[in-house]
């Protein structure tokens, strides 16, 4: 089936930030559309995300967030290669690879990329007459993802009110989806109503939907949110644990891990023996970035003490890329990936990226950005690629809600099995 037309435009994601939209419409008629998320704690080595910027922020009142020149990539530079063309998402992955040779698509722009990218993959599953997660997993059941869900945000996306970015839970002794979001919505609003029990702020929805409350440790956050699941009635260990995102980047600045909630400081070598006390002494399954982006000692020696059953999640370390991954296999830095595919900037090659690490043992964690869409694409490619996790943010918001909301769909509708990667 032919592409008759590919359309950019700019469109808001979930901070009311202008995003870029994709549409390819095909010879039958039908249009298929995608829309890009957008990160705030970004890495360093991630896909350049093609902003406007102050020279070019005149021509609108987005300012310099517009997205005007990653738009005008679409239609002036990647239309021209595609249209009149077959619609085959590895085609037109080769043809955008062609136009812009650059390691990070620091050309067209990997927001202009990634956008295109996934309305080829929507377009393509369309024209075999398959959803997207059938797309990338024509046979057999389906892997429905284990989640991991902010209850509580720090960090870039709240304001700073605790250093480390998220503490979430992942509901490891759920048999389906759809009970282990049940229970996910009921620690939530409890953790909420204790809190304001508490007197403490917890109107506050921070960028991915968790509870933006105040508090001056990390240790103190878990406390509370272990005194919300006990009051639920649920039990950690056997039902569920709890999962960090450190997001450290955020926090580290010449050599030194700087807590400003807690007034404490820590040298790489410290904060190694801090984070391994951590591990230790809570419930905790899986921790994502506990060090910085470039501070590959830490992580190398943290790997060597970790206890085995945690997982050790490379975020900002890897920026599903596939030369930081060979790196951090080679040298075991982590046992386990975040897979955005707005860091590397084309579906085919977060694929690629994907099944590297599952090739290598290293777990795989689909997930959102804290700029999101309604769009639920994400639940597809977790799904279709059999990912086995997913981080999609917290429970709040109908740009996490459409992911969750797709998830339980593909539950109900299709032949699947629930990942349970912990058990
Ligand atoms: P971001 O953060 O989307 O704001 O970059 C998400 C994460 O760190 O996992
Ligand atoms: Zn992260």
């Amino acid at each position: 089936m032919k592409i008759t037309k590919l359309l950019g435009y700019q469109v808001l994601d979930s901070r009311g930030r202008p995003t870029v939209a994709a549409s390819i419409t095909l010879e039958d008629g039908t249009t298929h559309t995608a829309r890009v998320p957008s990160g705030a704690s970004t890495g360093k080595h991630e896909a350049l995300e093609l902003r406007d910027g102050d020279q070019l922020s005149q021509k609108s009142f987005y300012g310099s967030l517009a997205v005007s020149q990653a738009v005008e990539n679409v239609n002036l530079r990647i239309a021209p290669a595609i249209v009149g063309r077959q619609v085959d998402l590895n085609f037109i992955d080769a043809a955008i690879r062609e136009i812009d040779t650059t390691s990070n698509f620091s050309s067209l722009g990997a927001n202009a990329t990634l956008a295109v990218s996934l309305a080829a993959a929507k377009a393509s599953a369309h024209a075999q007459n398959l959803s997207l997660a059938r797309y990338f997993q024509p046979q057999g059941n389906l892997l429905i993802p284990m989640p991991m869900v902010n209850i509580l945000s720090g960090g870039a996306h709240a304001n700073r009110s605790l250093d480390f970015q998220d503490v979430l839970i992942v509901p490891t002794g759920a048999v389906s989806f759809t009970e282990a979001l049940s229970w996910i919505v009921a620690i939530r609003e409890t953790a909420a109503q204790l809190g304001s029990k508490a007197g403490m702020t917890t109107h506050l929805v921070a960028d991915e939907g968790g509870l933006g409350i105040a508090f001056e440790s990390i240790e103190l956050a878990m406390d509370f949110l272990i005194e919300a699941i006990e009051k639920v009635g649920l039990e950690i260990g056997s039902q569920l644990s709890l999962a960090l995102d450190v997001a450290s980047t955020q926090f580290f600045s010449n050599g030194i891990y700087n807590l400003a909630s807690s007034q404490k400081s820590y040298s790489s070598a410290d904060f190694v023996s801090y984070i391994h006390t951590l591990v230790s002494t809570y419930p905790i399954i899986s921790i994502e970035d506990p060090f910085a982006e470039d501070d590959w000692e830490s992580w190398n020696s943290f790997m060597q003490i970790a206890p085995k059953n945690v997982q050790v999640l490379g975020d900002d370390l890897l920026t599903t890329n596939s030369e930081r991954l060979n790196k951090a296999i080679k040298q075991s830095s982590a046992n386990s990936i975040l897979i955005k595919p707005n860091q590397n900037g084309l579906v085919t090659d977060t694929h690629t990226v994907l099944k590297a690490a599952q090739s290598a043992g290293f777990a795989t964690v689909v997930s959102a950005r804290s700029g999101e869409t309604e769009d639920s694409w994400l639940a597809d490619l977790a799904t279709g690629w059999r990912a086995g996790q997913i981080k999609v943010g917290s429970t709040h918001g109908s740009e996490r809600n459409a992911k969750w909301n797709r998830l339980l769909e593909l539950e109900q509708i299709e032949k699947v099995e629930f990942s349970r990667p912990f058990s």
